[in-house]
């Protein structure tokens, strides 16, 4: 699948995205993750899987969006376009959103149709590299915003890239911290007193999941999963923020990996969550949210890991289920040679 556009008014660089799809993106992706910071390599992953280009497009080709987003159990916001400036205030790029959205803006329109056979990773290295020596800035903290930009113009198109506003949306504490400080951060454990190295059962984590806010981590058992260490913290009234947050800051309805509400992205420690189990990994991929399943990885189901460290993790702002939906619809497409047959999500 590649994204439709209305060729008479796409601008040159929505052209050449437009003949992009999945498979180049993944692939491009692989090439930049070697020029991302630390800092970066998971949020980017991450952002790329809370907002994956086969749903935009399986969205875009649908004859009835509000009937697909009710068949595939979608609550919250899937919609990049009425997010853009604040769908990646967890990546630590962020901070250089302003000037990498204005270079893409103005790539969009400036774009020499003669480069078009050039690879989607070297047009992004190409906009990091002059955004960083223009600014100033580290190449390598820039590139995965960039990939973000490009992905955002594709799903959101150019008026809605140029009418954000472009804001850098972190407070000036943590807009100043450094990559360094934030990976020491996520690396830390909770102390465990004097004779910790004894305990078991009661040793107490931190999930923090909002690294952008000092409030936002609350503290769980050993060996408890996510979600249910999550329901204990009453510090905000949550389903005023989101109503998906019945009980705490994590997104939860069965608590037991059937409906793919708490869906999490793990920015630092996943090495400290238990292994994926057998259910959780067959429903992960059936929601849609990853396709290939290691033990640690960074999309993982709340009410399925346990904690056995303190962790970083980031809430999407959506959750449904589309991963068997999709799937019949590349299948589709295949044998109907392009022919952009109409699927239904009960198929
Ligand atoms: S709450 Fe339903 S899958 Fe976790």
């Amino acid at each position: 699948m590649t994204t439709k556009i209305d060729i008479i008014t796409a601008s040159p660089l929505e052209t050449y995205l437009s003949q992009h799809g999945e498979e180049a993106w993944a692939a491009a992706l692989t090439t930049l993750l070697r020029s991302i910071h630390d800092v970066d390599k998971n949020a980017t992953q991450i952002w790329f899987a809370f907002f994956p280009l086969p749903l935009f497009e399986a969205f875009q080709q649908a004859s009835d969006p509000d009937e697909l987003a009710r068949q595939l159990l979608i609550k919250g916001d899937h919609q990049l376009k009425n997010q853009i400036d604040s769908s990646h205030k967890f990546i630590y790029g962020h901070r250089y959103w302003p000037q990498v959205k204005s270079a893409v803006a103005a790539l969009a329109t400036s774009f020499d149709p003669s480069a078009a056979g050039e690879k989607l990773a070297d047009q992004i290295l190409k906009v990091a590299g002059e955004v960083a020596r223009a600014n100033k800035f580290d190449e390598s903290l820039v590139v995965g915003i960039t990939a973000i930009a490009f992905m955002t113009l594709q799903q959101s198109g150019l008026e809605a890239l140029k009418n954000a506003k472009g804001e850098m949306l972190l407070d000036s504490k943590h807009a100043k911290q450094s990559p360094e400080q934030i990976l020491r951060d996520r690396a830390k454990d909770n102390s465990q007193g004097l004779f910790g190295f004894l305990k078991t059962v009661d040793k107490k984590w931190t999930v923090t999941h909002d690294e952008t806010d000092d409030k936002a981590s609350y503290q769980m058992n050993n060996d408890q999963d996510m979600a249910w260490g999550a329901s204990d913290d009453r510090t905000r009234n949550w389903r005023e923020i989101d109503p998906r947050r019945p009980e705490g800051p994590i997104p939860v309805e069965c608590r037991s990996a059937s409906c793919g509400t708490c869906w999490v992205g793990v920015l630092g420690g996943a090495e400290k969550l238990s292994d994926v189990a057998v259910r959780e990994g067959k429903q992960i991929k059936d929601f849609g949210y990853i396709d290939t399943i290691e033990p640690k990885p960074i999309i993982r189901l709340a009410c399925q890991a346990k904690t056995y460290g303190a962790v970083s993790i980031v809430i999407p702002p959506w959750n449904g289920v589309f991963g068997k939906f999709l799937k019949t619809a590349k299948s589709q497409e295949a044998n109907s040679n392009g022919e952009g047959e109409e699927i239904t999500a009960s198929q």
